[in-house]
């Protein structure tokens, strides 16, 4: 059988200006093609293309470093590792989680057969409301699973203090929250366990990707064993694991991108500055603020169309844009609730979810990705703005 050659696409060598060619919510930051070229190479010597190999150690050391943090394992992606967290800590009954999240979030609960009960968010960061969290505890609940979303930190001290209390775990969705800080921490160092994804989406990816972030030797080396089908050396199988392991062409790929994050990270914040400069005066759209304390990755820009005042509705705003070739995405709409899945949850009910439920109706999230150039942000800006340059 002969081999096809990748195909390029047509339109390639017809775009004259970054305005003709789509522009989508974000586009995956890739490092130089030679310099990923070279670790294919020692791959291809290796002959390891995973299982542990020696780049999957390397990129664990490196970005336990890099994170701050003391254990972590690496995922072939962030929804096996939601899934397996929950494995982990033996998970079961109830668990108190987020309607505003991408699906991944609650799917990771119905895999492990526990019950998604969800609680309204906060209006100023859109994670879940620690002050609506214990009306929702039962006899049931055996954890809590919330979502820093956008990357913003939840509410941490307050969701622990809730969980010490009743006696409740706290796994956190951190999928968005790659390299954020607060209060000089590492933001997935907060909980019992955190789950990051890589994937392309992501401030930082590997393709596709993940790891669970841990506190003690012990757990990790469940993990470890959880996503290797449960093997404990050649012939025990302690568990019964999943394959959920990270390969070594992510692995190097990960390697190589720690080199250029900082970097990315600053020019999305650059991206960032300049919408908020840019919207501050457009009546009827909010943005979100820098918090306090935070060190923030700027992995995504929501907006907040208050259709009353703006004249028009989240979803005219996102066809306009559309228009003009840009494509943002209304993260998170629909809410995980309304799904045919979830919706017959009593928690489900929208009078019970009256922050979120308005959330998801007015959200919009702006293109942000290093690369993005200044005439595509300017466009997006004119629409927004509803200034003539936009067709
Ligand atoms: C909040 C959240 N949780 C989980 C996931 C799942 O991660 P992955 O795509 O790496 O499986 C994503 C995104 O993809 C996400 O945004």
């Amino acid at each position: 059988m002969v081999a096809r050659k990748p195909i390029i696409p047509e339109h390639g060598s017809l775009v004259t200006s970054p305005l003709d060619k789509p522009t989508y919510v974000t586009s995956p930051a890739l490092p130089p093609l030679s310099e990923f070229i070279e670790y294919l190479e020692v791959i291809w010597k290796n002959k390891q293309v995973t299982n542990q190999g020696p780049f999957h150690r390397q990129f664990e050391e490196e970005l336990a470093k890099y994170l701050g943090v003391q254990y972590i394992s690496l995922f072939t992606n962030g929804t096996l590792a939601l899934v397996t967290a929950l494995q982990a800590l033996r998970i079961t009954g109830e668990v108190i989680t987020t309607p505003f999240s991408f699906v991944a979030t609650t799917h990771s609960l119905w895999w492990n057969n526990i019950k998604p009960v969800f609680v309204d968010i906060e209006p100023d960061t859109f994670n879940l409301d620690p002050k609506r969290v214990e009306a929702a505890i039962t006899p049931r609940t055996t954890a809590l699973l919330p979502v820093h979303v956008y990357g913003n930190p939840c509410d941490v001290d307050a969701l622990q203090e809730i969980c010490d209390t009743y006696g409740l775990k706290l796994i956190y969705d951190a999928a968005h929250t790659f390299g954020v800080k607060f209060n000089e921490t590492s933001l997935v160092d907060f909980g019992d366990l955190s789950i990051l994804s890589f994937h392309g989406t992501k401030v930082f990816n590997t393709f596709e990707g993940g790891a669970i972030i841990s506190h003690d030797p012990s757990t990790k080396k469940r993990i470890d064993f959880l996503k290797n089908f449960g093997f404990a050396g050649e012939t025990a199988v302690v568990a019964p694991g999943i394959n959920a392991k990270m390969n070594e062409f992510q692995a190097a790929l990960g390697l190589l991108q720690l080199k250029y994050i900082d970097e990315n990270i600053a020019k999305r914040k650059a991206i960032a500055k300049k919408y908020r400069e840019g919207l501050k005066n457009v009546r009827g759209i909010r943005f979100m603020d820098d918090m306090p304390d935070v060190k923030h990755n700027y992995a995504y820009f929501p907006i907040l169309v208050d259709e009353e005042i703006y004249g028009k509705t989240r979803d005219e705003l996102y066809g306009e844009l559309k228009r003009n070739n840009i494509y943002g995405r209304r993260y998170f709409y629909p809410l995980i609730s309304s799904f045919p899945t979830y919706r017959g949850l009593e928690s489900a009910n929208p009078t019970n979810l009256a922050v979120a439920s308005r959330a998801a109706e007015q959200v919009l999230c702006l293109p942000i990705f290093p690369t993005m150039v200044h005439e595509v942000q300017e466009r997006v800006l004119d629409v927004c703005a509803n200034r003539d340059s936009a067709s």
